[in-house]
């Protein structure tokens, strides 16, 4: 078909201004923002109820955007919104392209970008490209062999039949909610592979057409004006061919025969072809379009890999997930651990690699209890200290920590209903504890809602650990958050260079300018000892100018390291458990 002149000509025009228009948008003036940027994951259930039905809405969300603001927050990612029955509480999408009306509708979301892009905010989406929902027309349509959608997932025979006459699935693959990976069909006589709950079946990356598909998924959310995605479970797209059973893993942590982590999984997860084909390709989508109007989006993957793995994903994306500080830490936490944790990503990365770190998400405990609720500041002025982009889940700011008394019976998540009566708030079990509704004030429903229903229940503890409690509170972890992202945006911890250490108990982490004569360094000292420690650092800061820091952001009151106090880089008192960021 031929396109008149005119039609050309209007078309040109449109898209110049388009291209115009976003260059004038505030939050479009710096093509590197997502090298440094601080990311917020709002889970989108649990985060504002502006309906009072029980669960968070867009409208909510929208509503606390000067929340955002206020904190300092550049970048939030909206954990999935997109149509959904819900099984996996919408990472089981039934339409990729359209808003859950439990959230709100497409036009909401087209207000809650604007609202927030004229705020100067980023709004990065969520994006399940290793599954859909059962219910999702593409699967509907495979179940009736109707093509092009016959081979859209991954269908197999029986490999024979059971003296029940039960049919026996291909192999021993197992699910990561526990059971079977693959579940009987009556209808097509064949099994599906679900490496996740089985309302969530494996799309079919070895035909081309899916693949297309799913591409064309991230271009029409560009198109509405995201700022990026965060992609959901990658190391899970790729199966090999031959089926073959996955060994035993030898895990101690796994809880019996059908545990995930009994197997080791080297047929279905990290394989090659899941950064080679899908994920290059899913990147040149993002990547084409943001050259086009230069302004890059973001691409981040979700990834729980060794080291060695774990850096491979950066050349099919920006960055993937950097989970250490989440894996390689537990109680009780100390100098060394966060050490290593902190250098097993920085002693690995290549200079153009953008270190990212992630302190909590809606699948793990909350570092409050974790950790422990004593090292909540600590951690947080860590995740602000380090290079790079940090990641944050909504409430760790105000030190938000598990609810562990939901019963069975209240369980939702499938994760912990598979686990049993028994085990079900083990930590590889319920992911409930971590996703109660966000603690605003010590209202009705913590000012979640208005006092209607809440689709899990609220952690008691909401009384005291609510915003509104925090705000005006120099010393209350959402203070000590916001200031620390305030001093973000010194050069010297945006670009400078990163130094760490520790002294017995102690973690030391500096970030150092490179002109220290005009721009200053910042240090951040940590105690995890419960007795106070003295520290010498003059070895490591001491310029000929200068043998002593200013303190900026404190974290204990009762310690002589307030607020602008100085400190001796030669002698360096904290408190137990204390921690504080000075200046030099
Ligand atoms: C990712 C999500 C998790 C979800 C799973 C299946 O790991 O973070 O919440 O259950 O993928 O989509
Ligand atoms: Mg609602």
């Amino acid at each position: 078909m031929a396109l008149s002149n005119t039609v050309w000509i209007t078309l040109a025009i449109v898209c110049a201004s388009l291209v115009e228009g976003s260059m004038d948008r505030k939050d479009r003036q710096d093509p590197d923002w997502w090298k440094t940027t601080t990311v917020y994951q709002i889970y989108p259930r649990s985060f504002k109820d502006s309906d009072n039905d029980g669960t968070g809405d867009l409208k909510g969300i929208q509503s606390e955007l000067d929340y955002f603001v206020d904190l300092g927050i550049e970048t939030v990612w909206l954990s999935p919104i997109f149509k959904s029955p819900m099984k996996d509480f919408g990472y089981d999408v039934s339409d990729f392209i359209d808003i859950d009306p439990i959230f709100g509708t497409l036009e909401d979301f087209k207000d809650l970008l604007e609202a927030a892009h004229s705020r100067g905010l980023k709004i990065v989406m969520d994006y399940v490209p290793n599954h859909s929902s059962d219910q999702h027309e593409w699967f509907q349509k495979s179940l009736e062999k109707e093509d092009p959608y016959t081979d859209y997932y991954v269908w197999e025979d029986a490999i024979g039949f059971d003296n029940n006459g039960d049919p026996i699935p291909p192999n021993n693959w197992l699910s990561y909610f526990r059971y079977s990976a693959w579940e009987w069909n009556e209808q097509r006589q064949q099994f599906y592979l679900h490496q996740f709950v089985k309302e969530q079946p494996d799309l079919n990356y070895r035909n081309p057409l899916v693949l297309k598909e799913m591409q064309d998924v991230l271009t029409f959310w560009m198109e509405l004006g995201v700022d990026g995605f965060r992609m959901d479970a990658v190391a899970y797209m790729w199966e090999d061919e031959q089926l073959l059973d996955e060994p035993l893993s030898g895990d101690p942590s796994a809880l019996d025969e059908f545990d995930y982590f009994y197997l080791d999984h080297i047929y279905t997860n990290n394989l090659a072809e899941t950064r080679d084909i899908i994920l290059a390709a899913f990147d040149q989508t993002i990547k084409e379009f943001g050259a086009q109007d230069g302004y890059p989006r973001v691409n981040m993957l979700e990834v729980y890999l060794d080291i060695q793995d774990h850096l491979q994903y950066y050349e099919c994306s920006d960055f993937p997930f950097n989970f250490y500080l989440i894996s390689n830490t537990a109680q009780p936490p100390s100098a060394v651990m966060m050490f290593d944790a902190i250098n097993y990503l920085l002693d690995n990365i290549e200079e153009d690699q953008v270190p990212n770190w992630v302190l909590g998400n809606h699948d793990n405990w909350r570092v409050g209890y974790r950790l422990g609720p004593k090292v909540v500041d600590t951690m947080n002025m860590i995740l602000l200290t380090l290079p790079g982009v940090s990641v944050s889940y909504y409430g760790e700011e105000i030190g938000m920590t598990n609810n562990m008394n939901i019963t069975f019976e209240q369980t939702v998540d499938p994760s912990g209903c598979n686990c049993g009566p028994q085990d079900y708030n083990e930590e590889v079990c319920s992911r409930d504890p971590e996703r109660t509704p966000m603690q605003w004030n010590n209202g009705p429903n913590a000012g979640f809602n208005e006092g209607g229903p809440t689709w899990l229940p609220l952690n008691d503890n909401y009384v005291s650990v609510n915003v509104e409690n925090q705000r005006d509170d120099p010393y209350s972890h959402f203070s000590i958050y916001k200031k620390m992202i305030a001093l973000r945006q010194e050069t010297a911890l945006r670009f400078g260079s990163t130094v760490t250490k520790t002294i017995g108990n102690v973690l030391v982490v500096g970030r150092i300018s490179e002109t220290p004569e005009t721009v200053p360094t910042f240090v951040l000292v940590a105690n995890f000892a419960e007795t106070s420690a003295t520290v010498d650092l003059s070895e490591m800061f001491s310029t000929p100018q200068s043998d002593t820091g200013v303190v900026v952001v404190a974290t204990d009151l009762q310690s002589d390291n307030s607020e602008g106090s100085i400190v001796s880089l030669q002698s360096i008192t904290l408190s137990p458990m204390e921690s504080f960021v000075f200046q030099l």
